[in-house]
């Protein structure tokens, strides 16, 4: 197998498979509860808070678990609407994930007036129209770190210093920056951040929400007192602790694994272009996740690609992964101006910590072929592109 979907999930590392077997094995105690075997559990979520606080420079008070990204970026978004309800406006952007995209289109339900400011044709976010978007009626702005489909890396640090200026809180979605480029939360100069373990080699089902300290925000699920209030619900230990070891692996990984996948994808993207005719490399050339490849074969449907490519056991994704299963052009593609045609022959390839130099000569070696062969069957003029 050769998976090239790490922008949709990550495989467990073993080291964080092993930590959570011995902790399923050992430890059944509610963290809630006052004896020791409660006790313990709860100094072992607060030890994973400190290592998931220390991978991004945040205080370990600062960290909140929730039970995905998704849920990170509703708490983050609702969370602090709800905290500062004379003001009625919401800022993101036009490539934002689903989460905070269908959040966003929730609150223009309730009431709320949602600007969506633009991106040009790399993704990269139109900064003039953002300062335009801006005003003392904003509740928070919330434009996402990269791109999980084309890897784009938007200048957080100006959108943060634009919002601040107005005196609004701003937010980033840091789920497919984190565990990839080094993220430290003061010199983004964010309020809030969300992250996901299962995309940093760590369990699914659980994520983080960073808070600035000070930062108004008011809890959307109710309940107990768990997450100092802010987060209702017995926590997920054996995730949580798993999401720990996660990010502490990190530490030593982050800097290694951020240049060989540079490097890899480099490599692929090269290959490809070398090797194939009519592809389109979307995403910015410079700013961009670059293990990230976003790759129009122009005349071709993507799914096509993907299940020839699976039938040689090559997993990639259309588009973004979220929307797989829905027929619908992808917003990101849309947005950064592809024409529907060009983002339907769209895959997304996305390197990971597991992949090798063999990985890519696989794909390279297979690719060229499987993508002849579909342009000789397909409806579309190639000619014509
Ligand atoms: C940018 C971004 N935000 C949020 C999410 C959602 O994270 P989770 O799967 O933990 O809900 C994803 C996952 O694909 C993502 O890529």
């Amino acid at each position: 197998m050769v998976y090239l979907d790490n922008n949709a999930t990550t495989p467990l590392d073993a080291a964080v498979a092993e930590t959570m077997a011995a902790f399923l094995r050992e430890h059944f105690g509610n963290p809630s509860s006052l004896y020791p075997i409660g006790r313990q559990v709860k100094e072992m979520i607060n030890t994973a808070r400190e290592s998931v606080a220390r991978s991004m420079g945040a205080g370990k008070a600062e960290i909140t678990f929730t039970g995905s990204g998704t849920e990170s970026d509703n708490q983050a978004i609702l969370g602090v609407c709800e905290a500062l309800p004379d003001k009625r406006e919401f800022v993101t952007s036009t490539v934002e994930h689903p989460a905070v995209q269908e959040t966003a289109a929730y609150l223009e339900k309730k009431g709320y007036a949602v600007k969506y400011v633009p991106v040009d044709a790399f993704g990269l976010l139109d900064l003039d129209a953002l300062r335009d978007a801006v005003t003392s009626r904003t509740a928070l702005v919330s434009i996402m770190h990269a791109n999980n489909e084309i890897g784009t890396i938007q200048p957080i640090e100006d959108v943060s210093r634009i919002a601040h200026d107005h005196g609004v809180l701003v937010h980033t979605d840091a789920v497919q920056t984190f565990g990839k480029i080094p993220l430290d939360v003061e010199a983004l100069g964010i309020d809030l951040l969300t992250v996901s373990a299962h995309k940093i080699y760590g369990p699914k089902g659980v994520g983080a929400l960073y808070v600035r300290k000070g930062t108004p925000i008011r809890p959307i699920i109710h309940g107990g007192h768990q997450e100092r209030g802010l987060r209702a619900g017995t926590e997920n230990t054996a995730g949580i602790v798993g999401f720990g070891e996660a990010a502490r692996l990190l530490r030593d990984r982050i800097g290694p694994d951020r240049e060989r996948l540079a490097a890899l994808g480099e490599r692929l993207r090269a290959g490809i272009q070398s090797r194939i005719p009519k592809v389109r490399m979307n995403g910015h050339p410079e700013r961009r996740i670059k293990s990230t490849l976003s790759v129009s074969f122009l005349g071709l449907e993507a799914e096509a690609v993907l299940l020839a490519l699976a039938t040689k056991g090559i997993y990639v994704s259309t588009g973004s992964a979220c929307s797989e299963d829905s027929d619908e052009v992808s917003h990101v593609l849309t947005a950064i101006g592809l024409r529907p045609e060009f983002a339907r022959s769209t895959v997304r390839m996305s390197l990971g910590r597991f992949n090798t130099d063999e990985d890519v000569e696989i794909v390279l070696g297979v690719l060229p072929e499987i993508v002849a062969k579909l342009r000789k069957i397909s409806a579309f003029d190639t000619e014509e592109w």
